[in-house]
């Protein structure tokens, strides 16, 4: 939920930590802080609001120096954002400082503790208790220190920690929360994620929970849980820092939708040989399932809605797809025979670990499909496929989604394939049209001038619905969602059908319905469904196949995409969706890549 990051070395610590925490933005942005270690004292700088304003306090501070520092950028769970909650929190004694990603779940149990001796808090948050803790068991060694202070912690964390007694020493931990050591040449980092280092190096350890990690300028040393020291491999980053920019575009969000053919390549084309699809990473017996479970948070469960379909309809087993909040506390039926599906872009999302415990608990297999290597989910899992496609850093997940419906789609017709339940022509047309998506994903963004005069002209509606059916309907909620966490607008997405058990009540004329026409089986229906809502004086937005000639009679308004396989339909459809999406926003004067009240990575309940 939050952005850390640290360094160590000969540079000045404060630039560098700025630069890092812009790229951590993403994580959160309500307030930000950074400290460094100069001499024998702690420095310290806050600011409300975003790290550019942080930025400015630091230009305005010229003595604010230090070559040892860690750094935060908020998302509040715990107190207000504020100057005071904002992170890196200091030690009564003004000797430590930490930076924490995650939640103290038993903070106010050691916070009334402390107290009881004494030491005053001075913040609302969790985050304090350690280090004040950690300041408590202090006796002269900083590592045990820590070590004494983590064992008491309950929840998850990601944590740095700097003390004025150890010069350019940095001590992290992490329990549940993403960790990564970048590693250089007589200078040494951390942060939550590769985005604040890649600039930096391409050479980085991912921490294990338990873990902590001692670094200094020369060396970074590891120990686990019990103090003994281990060897960790280092990898290699092999995308660069153009990736983590925004090349020329002025978002991410518009850049990472531009960037879906190649995300989908990436994606698709190493797992394709001679016609078949070949999930080397996944060594399965799909035989022994006689069920499977989805289970994933926002736009991934949208992604799993569309992979249930595909599934179901390929492999004939009976599948589900339910949010990670709700099956995490559902006491869900499930044993060893069952598959359980869980979709992440980050691998760090709280509820979706939570609920793949809970399965992994009652015997179930865990098959992870992930954006980012090394993270939580993807370690937790028996089974992970990547979705390979590169680092996403605007809040609203564009090609993490498709990325992650193609690869449901490939997992959909392998597993037929394994379970003998679809006919050889069925698999190699299905391959087929795989294997073109990327191709017509791009055609589907040849649209883009289009979809903006569409959000030009419907950008003032206060309240709009996505309709469809079936594969359409899935792909309503995802374009919902979409329109509704950038641009503020209220937007719901109904099944089509089930507008008239209720929802047509708030039809009134001129209120935009966004009709998805794609799923081609079901079209009269939608089509029907539509002329319901032009009767009450709806305007009526249709995204359609190219061909369809029937819609322009209907709709006021139709986005033409490429025809597909109607259960890759989603993969198409919602290009347009994202665009609409993002130019109703900028219409709107919202700040796109950073929507109010939300963050990249939840890692909280
Ligand atoms: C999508 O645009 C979201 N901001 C959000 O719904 C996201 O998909 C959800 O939080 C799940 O994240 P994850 O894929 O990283 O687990």
């Amino acid at each position: 939920m939050c952005g850390i990051t640290g360094y160590t070395g000969f540079n000045q610590a404060g630039p560098i930590l700025l630069e890092g925490l812009k790229r951590l933005e993403y994580r959160g942005y309500d307030s930000a802080g950074i400290a460094v270690q100069d001499e024998s004292e702690i420095k310290m700088l806050k600011a409300t609001g975003k790290v550019s304003h942080l930025v400015e306090k630091f230009e305005a501070t010229p003595d604010f120096t230090g070559v040892c520092g860690i750094g935060h950028t908020r998302w509040a769970t715990h107190g207000i954002p504020s100057d005071t909650n904002a992170h890196p929190h200091l030690s009564a004694d003004g000797k430590f400082a930490v930076v924490h990603n995650g939640i103290i779940e038993n903070f106010a149990e050691i916070r009334a503790e402390l107290q009881k001796y004494g030491i005053e808090f001075k913040s609302e948050t969790d985050t304090e208790v350690i280090v004040q803790l950690l300041a408590y068991n202090y006796k002269g060694n900083f590592k045990m220190a820590l070590m004494k202070t983590i064992a008491r912690l309950e929840g998850s964390y990601a944590i740095g920690v700097i003390s004025a007694d150890h010069p350019g020493t940095i001590l992290a931990a992490r329990l549940s929360s993403p960790l990564i050591i970048g590693i250089g040449i007589g200078e040494n980092y951390f942060a939550s994620d590769i985005t604040a280092l890649v600039s930096n190096t391409k050479n980085v350890i991912d921490m294990d929970d338990g873990e902590v990690a001692e670094i200094t300028p020369e060396e970074v040393k590891f120990y686990d849980h019990a103090g003994r020291e281990i060897n960790k491999e280092i990898r290699h980053i092999t995308w660069d820092i153009a990736s983590a920019e925004k090349s020329g575009y002025e978002h991410f969000m518009l850049k990472e939708i531009m960037e879906q053919p190649q995300a989908l390549k990436a994606t698709i084309e190493p797992r394709v040989k001679d016609e078949s699809i070949v999930l080397d990473e996944l060594n399965l017996d799909m035989k022994k399932f006689n069920r499977i479970h989805i289970t994933a948070c926002g736009s991934a469960y949208h992604a799993g809605c569309v992979g249930r379909g595909i599934i179901e309809s390929l492999c004939r087993i009976p599948v589900e797809a339910e949010v990670a909040s709700e099956l995490r506390y559902r006491d869900p039926i499930m044993d060893e025979k069952t598959l359980v599906i869980v979709i992440s872009q980050s691998g760090e999302t709280a509820d979706t670990i939570a609920a793949m415990k809970e399965c992994r608990s009652k015997g179930a297999t865990i098959l992870a499909i992930v954006n980012v290597v090394g993270s939580s989910i993807a370690k937790l899992a028996d089974y992970c496929l990547y979705t390979w496609a590169g680092p996403e850093i605007a809040v609203a997940t564009t090609k993490g989604y498709t990325t992650q419906v193609v690869l449901l789609a490939m997992f959909a017709v392998w597993a037929a394939g394994e379970m003998k339940t679809i006919s050889q022509g069925a698999y190699i047309s299905m391959v087929k049209d795989i294997m073109r998506l990327p191709e017509r994903a791009q055609r589907a963004l040849d649209l883009n001038s289009r979809v903006k005069t569409m959000a030009e002209k419907y950008f003032d509606n206060s309240s709009l619905f996505f309709i469809g059916r079936n594969m359409d309907y899935a792909v309503a909620l995802e374009g919902s969602l979409k329109l509704k966490e950038i641009s503020y607008l209220h937007s719901e997405a109904y099944a089509a059908g089930e507008l008239k058990h209720g929802t047509i009540a708030l039809i009134e004329p001129g209120r935009l319905v966004v009709a998805l026409c794609c799923y081609e089986k079901l079209l009269d229906k939608t089509i029907s469904n539509i002329q319901q809502v032009k009767a009450r004086g709806a305007r009526v937005l249709a995204v359609a196949h190219e061909g369809n000639r029937a819609i322009f009679t209907e709709a006021d308004d139709v986005l033409s995409v490429p025809v597909t396989d109607p259960l890759l339909v989603p993969v198409i459809e919602i290009i347009p969706l994202q665009l609409f999406a993002y130019y109703v926003a900028k219409k709107n004067g919202c700040d796109i890549d950073k929507p109010k009240n939300l963050a990249k990575s939840v890692t909280v309940e």
